[in-house]
């Protein structure tokens, strides 16, 4: 089994992302950790452990960073609503998190590892790129980091940025240019990984508890993007952890990327070397496609689970 650290700012899409991992044979969720982006870090860190307790995982969990490494705060209330996890109603927290932050239980989780970790971040990479700055010698114990973020062709926050990385693009740029393999779940591929409506009810349908709760946070999270055109859910996390467990439904370019730090137009950019102008080998596994009816597939089957236990 794969050992991982889950670290998310949920957030519909993380939840999905978490349940998927959760019910994964093939996954060993290490720790989980909040970080500070769709809401703040205290409404991240509650949905994290009230998730947790929905789907009964029991682990070290731990609170983020208050705020990104350097650029000012940015939430996203629009598309999660102002709990950051708008929608059904959740059971409340069982347990509690540890006595330390999110950084000092990453540290303590791939230090005590006989194995090397994967990160799993799918919020902005602020908690990720804490680590790495406060304990650099621990990158060899880190496998790869599955991430979501950026984009290599557009942007979803600005035309040229990603969310994730438009709000901490330093800490981006650290974890980009940290050496550590990066497999990069961005919009590229993220935005075919579409749940439509007639998915929504087949999930309702295996009706468990988490089925019911998965499919409403599906609908949730398809009323905002309706407005924007979009004929379905993009469930964009749930991409970086279903490239750990079925790799072979995804198409990839392994490519350099860099992120733009600032700029008028382009700050948060991730910007791949295509034509090999630079002479650089890639730093990320970019993911361009997915199976779309496998990855449905996939999630059906995870979520048909809960209803064994
Ligand atoms: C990313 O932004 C957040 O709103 C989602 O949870 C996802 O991680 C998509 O741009
Ligand atoms: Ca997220």
């Amino acid at each position: 089994r794969i050992p991982i650290i889950l670290d998310g700012d949920p957030g519909h899409d993380d939840a999905i992302a978490w349940v998927l991992a959760n019910a994964s044979p093939v996954l060993d969720i290490r720790a989980v950790t909040s970080c500070c982006g769709n809401q703040t870090i205290e409404k991240t860190t509650y949905n994290a452990l009230r998730i947790c307790t929905l789907i009964n995982l029991h682990v070290p969990t731990a609170k983020g960073r208050v705020r990104p490494l350097i650029a000012e705060p940015i939430i996203a209330p629009t598309v999660h609503g102002e709990s950051g996890l708008d929608g059904p109603e959740l059971p409340e927290p069982d347990f509690d998190v540890v006595d330390m932050d999110a950084v000092t239980l990453m540290a303590k989780i791939i230090q005590e590892s006989d194995e090397p970790i994967t990160i799993v971040p799918t919020g902005p990479l602020t908690n990720v790129a804490a680590l790495l700055l406060a304990h650099p010698e621990l990158k060899e114990n880190i496998k790869q980091i599955s991430l979501m973020g950026g984009g290599v062709q557009y942007g979803n926050w600005t035309p040229a940025a990603e969310f994730n990385i438009l709000v901490d693009p330093e800490a981006a740029d650290v974890v980009f240019k940290s050496g550590i393999p990066i497999i990069m779940a961005g919009l590229d591929v993220t935005e075919k990984a579409m749940i439509f409506p007639e998915d929504f009810e087949r999930i309702r349908a295996l009706g468990n508890h988490v089925a019911i709760i998965v499919a409403e946070w599906l609908e949730f999270f398809y009323q905002f993007h309706r407005t924007l055109g979009y004929e379905g859910a993009p469930v964009h996390d749930a991409v970086a952890v279903a490239a750990l467990i079925k790799p072979g439904i995804m198409e990839s370019k392994d490519l350099y990327v860099e992120v733009e730090t600032t700029g008028d137009f382009c700050k948060g950019a991730t910007v791949a070397d295509f034509d090999h102008v630079l002479d650089v080998v890639p730093n990320a596994k970019v993911l361009m496609g997915i199976d779309r009816q496998a990855f449905v597939d996939l999630l059906v089957e995870a979520i048909s689970v809960y209803g064994e236990v």
